[in-house]
């Protein structure tokens, strides 16, 4: 079960306008930007149209480009995210994206604080979609090295891949 209703692997709405997609971490300047850009990479390759942004929980970096250490990670894996800015998640975004998917159980707690009583939006944990990581948070690398910066790569990237699959047609 993600959210409040039953998960299907894509849902008719889905079907008929492209899948839109909100990942959220605390902060938006670490691993949500991390999560954009990998599933902006495996849609792009794999030919499959989404609309994909990132938020924070948090307004502290409002406007402000991704961690340092978070440009270098995606640019490794040949991304370019030094354009993205940070903003915070608003009430809005649960009336316009399918699919919003929070990095850790904090975020998804504090999802559900601001979460309007009607919206169309499927809210769920990331790392649910990935076999074997049911439950799993990204683990949040701010306070860490590259390491943990890589670690939360692969995290995103395995949860992406998962999106596309359950996208592909
Ligand atoms: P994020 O990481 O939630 O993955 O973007 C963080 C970024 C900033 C802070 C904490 C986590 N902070 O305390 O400013």
């Amino acid at each position: 079960m993600i959210g409040r209703e039953k998960s299907r692997p894509v849902r008719y709405r889905d079907r008929v306008s492209q899948p839109s997609i909100l990942f959220v971490c605390l902060g938006n300047i670490c691993r949500s930007p991390l999560a954009e850009a990998a599933l902006r990479k495996r849609a792009v390759a794999a030919g499959v149209a989404m609309t994909i942004d990132s938020a924070g929980t948090g307004d502290w970096h409002t406007g402000n480009a991704p961690d340092p250490r978070a440009q270098e990670m995606a640019l490794e894996h040949g991304v370019d995210i030094s354009k993205y800015r940070a903003r915070a998640v608003t009430e809005d975004d649960f009336h316009k994206f399918g699919h919003i998917f929070a990095l850790d159980q904090q975020n998804l707690k504090d999802l559900r604080r601001i979460e309007p009583a009607r919206h169309i939006a499927e809210v769920g944990l990331l790392m649910d979609l990935v076999p074997g990581r049911k439950g799993t948070a990204v683990i949040d690398p701010y306070y860490g090295d590259h390491t943990d910066f890589a670690q939360a790569w692969a995290d995103v990237d395995a949860a992406a891949q998962a999106l596309v699959k359950r996208y592909s047609r």
